[in-house]
């Protein structure tokens, strides 16, 4: 879905589709260049990672294997606690393997610094992050995210897989709610 059609509920466009598109083939030279020789695993982390697990997976250059997991943190409203629930796990035995995880944004840092650990726990050669977005929050973490799309202020984002109550997830752009639709 394209900006025209969801026009009354946004406040402005942050990022196009063609912006997207770019820097995610950025990402993606820079991943092929760093994992030259390796078979690497995306690990997506659903639901919001679907539209750049896609995207990034088809700009790389090299073999790759994909799993999903799907983790719910407990928190009050939109805050993440950094307490952690599995509701989808992985199917792959991570011995052994070069571990990307793969996000839409980071805000707080919580759910990835405890997904980060949860997975260097069952073995694998190495495990790094790479998210399209990463609000300022982040930085009170103690997480080492590797390849980051863009920064951006802490503003709630919807589009390119990032929803607000299930619905925008399919823009095919990224872009800030108008405070309408959520007041
Ligand atoms: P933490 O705070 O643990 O949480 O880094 C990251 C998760 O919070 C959700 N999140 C958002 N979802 N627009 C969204 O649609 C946003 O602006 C936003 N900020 C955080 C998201 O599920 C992410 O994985
Ligand atoms: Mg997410």
């Amino acid at each position: 879905m394209d900006s025209l059609h969801v026009q009354d509920d946004l406040k402005h466009v942050l990022y196009t589709k063609e912006q997207i598109q770019d820097r995610v083939k950025g990402l993606a030279e820079e991943i092929d260049a760093d994992y030259a020789g390796r078979d690497v695993l995306l690990v997506g982390v659903l639901k919001g990672a679907v539209m750049v697990m896609a995207d990034l997976s088809r700009a790389l250059q090299s073999h790759v294997t994909m799993d999903w997991m799907a983790v719910s943190s407990y928190g009050s409203g939109t805050q993440s606690s950094g307490v952690v629930r599995i509701l989808k796990d992985l199917e792959t035995d991570l011995m052994g393997k070069h571990v990307l995880i793969v996000e839409d944004i980071i805000d707080s840092g919580l759910t990835l610094s405890w997904l980060k650990a949860n997975l260097i726990s069952r073995g694998p050669a190495s495990v790094e992050i790479c998210t399209l977005l990463r609000k300022p929050d982040a930085a009170k973490v103690e997480i080492d995210v590797k390849y980051v799309g863009f920064e951006i202020p802490s503003e709630f984002v919807v589009g390119y897989g990032l929803d607000f109550a299930e619905k925008y997830r399919n823009l095919d752009f990224i872009g800030t709610l108008a405070p309408h639709v959520y007041s």
